[in-house]
């Protein structure tokens, strides 16, 4: 609704692996060429599932962060932070609990999903149920539209638009609201107005959404409007409300999927990670004694590519020119395993080479993190205050 905003965040997980980088980490660096950005370190969801073991949490969102700017996020560009120390979340999904159905809650696929996958947890807690609420107030809080996420968060963010609509329609009511946008109109200009009321019209009598979309961008690009003109004049687009929590989008890329060493998912958990700013030779001992196509036991054996877990690493770190030769190779047992893992090893030594050199300094120094962070969580809370004001006005919370 303002200009375009990202905002994603990543549960505190210690160090990350290069599963983490290509699934997501890597999108966030391009992100911020483009965007205005915010990624912070999801520490209260972290106690949602993991409420038993707090002892890791601020260690493991350190070290996460080091990746984070070794990756190459920028804090000059993109606000870096952490959840709990803007509380305005806290109380933003306070308030949007007030009027969020628990059914909604409760429908929520990964709600009965992570309850069965995690069983040795006891998951029938009140903030497991909230964990998609707290999510949808990081998010609105920011009034961010574009939301990085992987499949699995979909019916998530779908969840999030729901409770943005409700509650736009709950308090975005307003005595007089009609002729307030009609004055908001005005404002916009003669030339400007009349392009609104076209494109208005177009949207509530023929439903057309290119008209409505022309109208958003519209609004967009025009700076002077105080915040409250901006709420109705994209509200009164679309009906009598003021608009003031936009719906947020997904923003699925494609990544790939990251096998770990044995073929299964990547996981620290599993120990069969690769991690971000692995020493050279640690890269290379892991490659090199990576399961391969069970098939080819001796190196007369043909292989089949497709089913060799090296050679999904092949689809992310290699030119075409390279799998083919590793394709005719493998079929043809022209080539060797550890012929084959070798580009591999190169390419993600080289790949690594810039975030251990950006990670140093912040290894020397940690206070140079904390400062960041530090910077990021004040600027965080000044934006998240920002709505928290027009939020408790609308909820009739204004006292002065
Ligand atoms: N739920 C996300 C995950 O587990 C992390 C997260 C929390 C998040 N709040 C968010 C992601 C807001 C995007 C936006 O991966
Ligand atoms: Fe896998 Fe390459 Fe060996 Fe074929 S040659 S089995 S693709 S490592």
């Amino acid at each position: 609704m303002f200009a375009d905003r990202v905002l994603s965040g990543m549960r505190p997980t210690g160090r990350l692996h290069i599963g983490h980088y290509h699934g997501a980490l890597r999108n966030w660096v391009r992100l911020q060429e483009q965007y205005q950005c915010l990624y912070f370190v999801a520490d209260w969801h972290a106690l949602t599932t993991h409420y038993e073991e707090p002892e890791n949490i601020a260690d493991t969102a350190w070290e996460m962060v080091i990746d984070w700017l070794a990756a190459g996020l920028d804090p000059d560009r993109s606000t870096i932070f952490i959840q709990s120390r803007v509380p305005q979340h806290a109380e933003l999904t306070l308030l949007l609990g007030m009027m969020a159905p628990v059914g909604w809650l409760e429908r929520v696929p990964t709600y009965k999903d992570q309850q069965q996958k995690l069983a040795d947890r006891d998951l029938a807690t009140y903030g497991f149920l909230g964990y998609p609420l707290m999510q949808g107030a990081d998010i609105l809080i920011y009034r961010a539209n574009l939301v990085p996420v992987g499949e699995d968060q979909v019916s998530h963010l779908e969840l999030v638009r729901e409770l943005a609509r409700r509650f736009n329609n709950l308090y975005g009511r307003e005595p007089g609201f009609e002729d307030k946008a009609k004055a908001a109109v005005k404002k916009l200009g003669s030339k400007k107005a009349k392009r609104y009321e076209v494109l208005r019209t177009a949207f509530q009598e023929r439903g057309d959404e290119a008209a409505l979309a022309e109208a958003k961008a519209l609004l967009e690009d025009t700076q002077n409007l105080a915040l409250g003109d901006r709420e109705r004049l994209f509200g009164y687009l679309e009906g009598s409300r003021r608009v003031i929590l936009p719906e947020p989008q997904a923003l699925l890329t494609a990544t790939p999927k990251v096998p770990g060493l044995d073929g299964q998912k990547m996981s620290k958990s599993y120990g069969n990670a690769i991690f971000l700013r692995e020493e050279p030779a640690e890269v290379t001992k892991k490659i090199r004694t990576m399961q391969t196509d069970p098939a080819r036991v001796r190196r007369s054996d043909a292989g089949n590519p497709e089913r060799c877990p090296v050679w999904a690493l092949h689809q992310i770190y290699s030119d075409e020119a390279t799998r083919d030769w590793v394709t005719k190779g493998c079929t043809s047992a022209g080539i060797g395993c550890l012929d084959c893992k070798q580009p591999v090893i190169d390419a993600v030594i080289r790949e690594q080479g810039p975030m251990r050199e950006r990670a140093q300094p912040y290894l020397d120094d940690p206070q140079m993190v904390r400062n960041i962070v530090a910077d990021g969580c004040e600027r965080a809370r000044e934006l998240a205050e920002e709505t928290m004001q027009d939020v408790r006005e609308a909820m009739g919370l204004r006292y002065d």
